[in-house]
């Protein structure tokens, strides 16, 4: 494309052109030029089944002929369909009513003010609090930034925002609460009742979290045993608990939701990309039926979005999902992320600065240090999260840049549940690369 054009692009004026893509075919990119970017985060983890898939533009083709838009209370046969196949093959056991919203922040505020509905409904007004943790993300909606860990998206905001209580991530890395224990003794679940304490528990509604986290810090899981102990801490506080699974759900880790790996079902789940894998705009708020039954009991609406429930995005989320199960795609993301994770470990797994590499299924994360030994950060003019992502093109691949915190550089990877054995190795080939070109120009650096 001509440059010219392109810049005409951006918002912001200083913006500069990002990569121009002509087209895109299973795992890749395609640029103008014709040259194939492997697309090894899936775009912002969301690209599952792989792009251009033919049978889901026959699908939004057909559905946009069929019903251009009609407002989301209205009942569609694409609309109930997807409900039907979310309900008999997806959503945890417990988990029934569906509602849903044109992003994953979006469909985040719908969490929180449903969950605000529900106490008022209950004659419970005192509560209206929502626990997160530090180093999570949950959208840039302002309450999404408030119920966020990731200070440097808050920065600016915070006449707009509530200085609520945060739990700690689960960081083991860097964990200083078990230090002298030896192990984990699931301080970090115990820190969650602190919080909740801080807050006031009478005044708190909900505890949200993701299972496993996104791009923030990288791939962050939980120990074993902590969503149990949240849980039950939860429950005897009389409050909600919200999975934000918008970037794990929906296959991504390997079970259909990260929270399945653990046998935990939350009140609230919200999901996510990999629901219409990018084909369509589309995220889903699932509750139980216990969430809104005093919403409904007293006759209250959830007010919706207006694209919400689009229709043609609710028939090729179904299309998706279908696709997703007749593939076996859920089992082959746990079975690839394995592949990955054996290529990762294997060029990476002792380099001088790789701190760890993280993650379940296909959402895992490799998070960068100078010194390995002493988990010294990069300096952040080295940009080196930066100058890796921009090495990978280089180098053929497109990785997703993350980092926030003590998790200053990281670097997420999650390819289409489609990836091939001989792409995951493009893929490893190309991070080792752009990892030591990076850093190699941070030693030239400092000079
Ligand atoms: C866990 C989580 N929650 C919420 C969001 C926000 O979703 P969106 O960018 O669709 O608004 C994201 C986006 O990456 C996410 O990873």
């Amino acid at each position: 494309m001509d440059p010219e054009r392109a810049r005409q692009y951006p918002f912001l004026p200083s913006g500069g052109a990002g990569l121009p893509v002509a087209r895109t075919e299973g795992s890749f990119l395609i640029l103008p030029d014709g040259r194939r970017i492997l697309d090894a985060a899936g775009g912002a983890v969301v690209a599952s089944i792989g792009h251009g898939r033919a049978e889901v533009a026959e699908v939004a083709a057909r559905a946009l002929a069929e019903t251009s838009y009609v407002v989301p209370p209205f009942v569609t046969e694409d609309r109930v369909r997807l409900v039907e196949r979310l309900r008999a093959s997806w959503l945890p056991a417990g988990i029934t009513r569906c509602m849903f919203a044109s992003g994953g922040s979006e469909a985040i505020d719908l969490a929180i003010r449903v969950t605000r509905q529900h106490f008022v409904s209950k004659g419970e007004p005192a509560r209206w609090k929502v626990i997160g943790r530090e180093l999570s993300y949950h959208g840039t909606t302002l309450s999404g930034l408030d119920i966020g860990g990731h200070v440097k998206r808050r920065k600016g905001m915070e006449p707009w925002l509530h200085d609520l209580p945060k739990a700690p991530a689960c960081y083991p890395l860097r964990c200083g609460m078990c230090r002298g224990a030896g192990r984990c003794t699931l301080a970090c679940a115990d820190a969650v009742e602190d919080a909740i304490r801080r807050a006031g528990p009478e005044t708190v509604a909900a505890f949200v979290f993701e299972p496993v986290g996104g791009s923030t810090a990288g791939a962050l899981t939980s120990p074993p045993d902590y969503l149990a102990r949240v849980g039950e801490i939860c429950r005897r506080h009389g409050i909600l608990t919200i999975a934000d699974e918008v970037m794990s759900g929906f296959g991504r880790t390997g079970a259909r939701f990260a929270v399945d790996h653990d046998g935990f079902v939350p009140d609230l789940l919200v999901g996510g990309k990999g629901l219409a894998a990018g084909y369509a705009p589309i995220v889903g708020l699932f509750a139980r039926e216990a969430v809104v039954a005093p919403i409904a009991a007293r006759g209250d609406e959830v007010m919706f979005y207006t694209y919400a429930a689009h229709p043609a995005a609710c028939a090729v989320a179904e299309k998706v999902l279908e696709i997703v199960e007749r593939e076996g795609l859920v089992a082959r993301a746990a079975r690839m992320g394995e592949a990955l994770r054996e290529r990762l470990v294997a060029t990476l797994g002792a380099h001088p600065h790789v701190a760890e590499i993280r993650g379940k299924g296909l959402l895992q994360a490799i998070e960068l240090v100078k010194d390995r030994a002493t988990l010294a950060p990069f300096a952040p003019e080295d940009r080196i999260t930066a100058t890796i992502v921009a090495a990978g093109l280089g180098n053929g691949a497109f990785f997703y840049p993350g980092g926030a915190g003590a998790a200053q550089d990281v670097i997420v990877l999650g390819p289409p549940f489609t990836v091939s054995e001989g792409e995951l190795d493009l893929l490893a080939n190309a991070l080792v690369k752009s990892i030591d070109s990076a850093a190699a120009h941070a030693a030239a650096r400092r000079g």
